[in-house]
């Protein structure tokens, strides 16, 4: 029996994550981070490749999916049921904040465009509903490709200076003009990677309630996002 699905998508630091969690916790849902899948896929890509060739100047160079997709199985690559959410487990320990690295960050647009590895990916998020819990699931492609029957689709977007200065103050740094000009034209680089690639770009699905959040403040895009569900479990 599969789940309810609540599909959020959008553009890096539109705020995909955090609302999913909340949203997840008011609706009694499990939160799923399809972004964790790809993120892990590139840390072992780089773990496997350094494995290869620690010199190697371009380690993506070093490895290909196929290899990625076997060290993914033989490194145990999950995500693993932690309450409201999933932890991501790699060579048998978590590895929550190794996803988040910075190396992990600039190279997993180009993982996240193979369709081999798109459909690894898929796999996983479909046996993770499939499994019965209910889930709210962030990324580019949930409401597009991945599970086009959500009970609701919401596109998040957001200002580039306003997602630039939310990842600078999650990070803990000063927001200053310089700083704030070099996170969004990496923001631009991301996004135009994940928009132009050929499998499942990133893109508003037909369907999808669109949520600007520059000007709104957390707590209400959670309040909008929760009451549309509400509204959708009701009418079923
Ligand atoms: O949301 P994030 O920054 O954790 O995503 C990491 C990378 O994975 C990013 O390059 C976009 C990609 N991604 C994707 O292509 N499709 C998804 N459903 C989720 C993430």
């Amino acid at each position: 029996m599969s789940g309810v699905v609540v599909a959020i998508d959008g553009p890096s630091a539109s705020g995909k994550s955090s609302t999913a969690r909340a949203v997840a916790e008011r609706l009694g849902f499990a939160h799923l981070d399809s972004g964790a899948l790809y993120r892990g896929l590139t840390l072992v890509a780089l773990r496997e490749a350094a494995r290869r060739d620690p010199s190697a100047a371009e380690p993506l160079a070093v490895v290909d999916a196929e290899t990625v997709l076997r060290a993914a199985e033989d490194r145990g690559l999950m995500l693993q049921s932690d309450g409201v959410g999933f932890s991501t487990y790699v060579d048998g320990e978590p590895a929550d904040s190794a996803i988040r690295a910075a190396d992990v960050t600039v190279h997993a647009s180009s993982v996240a465009a193979v369709p081999t590895v798109r459909e690894w990916v898929n796999i996983h998020l479909h046996g993770l509903v499939r499994a019965g819990r209910d889930v709210v699931v962030d990324g580019r492609d949930i409401g597009t490709v991945v599970f086009p029957d959500a009970l609701l689709k919401v596109f998040l977007t957001a200002s580039p200076e306003a997602r630039a200065s939310r990842r600078i103050s999650q990070r803990g740094m000063r927001i200053d003009p310089a700083s704030l000009a070099e996170e969004a034209k990496l923001l631009a680089a991301r996004d135009h990677a994940d928009s132009t690639r050929a499998t499942a770009p990133l893109q508003r699905a037909g369907d999808a309630v669109e949520l600007d959040t520059t000007r709104l403040d957390f707590e209400e895009q959670v309040a909008r996002i929760v009451a549309l569900a509400r509204e959708r479990l009701e009418r079923r």
